[in-house]
């Protein structure tokens, strides 16, 4: 199944690995391929301001054509799901004995599942005449950890729930993240040691808990500006310029960084093999240039002709 074609994706990863870049960029070539696109962003606002919007919050918001945006609210979620769950009269009670705040932070993934059926709102193939209906639904999810807990929290309540709404409920949502047809994730990584274990154990779990990893972004990579042999005649030339880089004559000082850069980039590709060799076979993997500067709006085309072949 070709990773835009599905109704949801979840961008997830580590912290500061690119999601939100990721996620938009994702975005902007479904957008170009036709389809109508929603970004939503758990918790922050990053993404507004990558499109040169301002904060756009719970509401769903055209920002460009066939782009929208929102900011999901987990609390405003959950709100939602018990109100569309125990209907209006109870709903008004748990509020008025602050029953609510209570019932979030002693009900444990209470949250998590109430943000993932937002998602299956939202990515429904007919969301009535008052809502928009949208193609493709990319999620700039949480860091790693806690989009897990997200994905795991459908099973979680139907395996509590005894039966009635919430237990049928929490069995579509069940089914919807273990479609393949329907949900993907895509994780971003960097090209270093921790990073690649935890992207590497992430695949796991997803695997454990029978979600489609759609595609892996290896973000940030930097290639190789010489050849191992050149590398090594420019180490005979200089000798200990890696070592003594900051003193010593005009040939080490050159070279020492140049040489350093060079075990850098070998460094990364190892790493980039080791994730590579590391995934199931079939699951794509893509690498991300690093740029000069921060992502902005105008990269966000190149971002995502870089994606385009992984994701098609
Ligand atoms: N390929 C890249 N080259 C250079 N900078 C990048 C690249 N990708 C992302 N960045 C920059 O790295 C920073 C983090 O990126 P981004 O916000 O997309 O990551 P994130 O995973 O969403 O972070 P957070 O965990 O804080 O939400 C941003 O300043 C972004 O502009
Ligand atoms: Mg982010």
């Amino acid at each position: 199944m070709a990773l835009l074609d599905r109704r949801l994706l979840l961008v997830t990863g580590k912290g500061g690995t690119g999601k939100t870049s990721i996620a938009a960029a994702l975005g902007v070539l479904a957008a170009r391929q036709g389809k109508r696109v929603l970004i939503a962003e758990v918790a922050g606002e990053r993404l507004s301001s990558l499109f040169r919007h301002r904060p756009v919050g719970h509401h769903e918001t055209v920002v460009e054509e066939r782009i929208s945006l929102q900011a999901i609210d987990p609390i405003e979620a959950a709100h939602d799901f018990l109100r569309s769950q125990v209907g209006g009269p109870v709903h008004r009670v748990i509020f008025q004995n602050r029953l609510f705040n209570l019932t979030m932070t002693a009900a444990p993934g209470l949250r998590e599942v109430c943000t993932v059926d937002r998602f299956r709102d939202l990515s429904q193939e007919d969301r009535g005449r008052k809502h928009p209906t949208y193609d493709l639904v990319i999620v700039d999810a949480p860091a790693t950890g806690h989009a897990m807990a997200m994905l795991r929290s459908p099973a979680t309540y139907s395996g509590i729930a005894r039966g009635g709404p919430i237990k049928k409920r929490a069995d579509e949502l069940s089914a919807l993240v273990a479609d393949p047809a329907r949900t993907g994730v895509v994780l971003c990584a960097l090209p270093e040691e921790t990073p690649v274990n935890e992207t590497l154990e992430t695949a796991e779990a997803l695997r454990g808990l029978g979600v489609d990893l759609g595609l892996v972004v290896l973000n940030r990579t930097r290639g190789t500006l010489l050849g191992d042999d050149e590398a090594e005649r420019i180490g005979a030339l200089a000798p200990g310029a890696v070592d003594e880089a900051s003193d010593g004559d005009l040939a080490v000082r050159v070279a020492g960084p140049v040489l350093v850069e060079h075990r850098r980039a070998r460094r990364e590709d190892a790493q980039r093999e080791r994730l590579a060799a590391g995934l199931r076979p079939g699951v794509a993997l893509t690498a991300l240039e690093r740029r000069d500067d921060e992502v902005t709006r105008e990269d966000l085309g190149e971002l995502a002709d870089a994606l385009a072949e992984a994701a098609a």
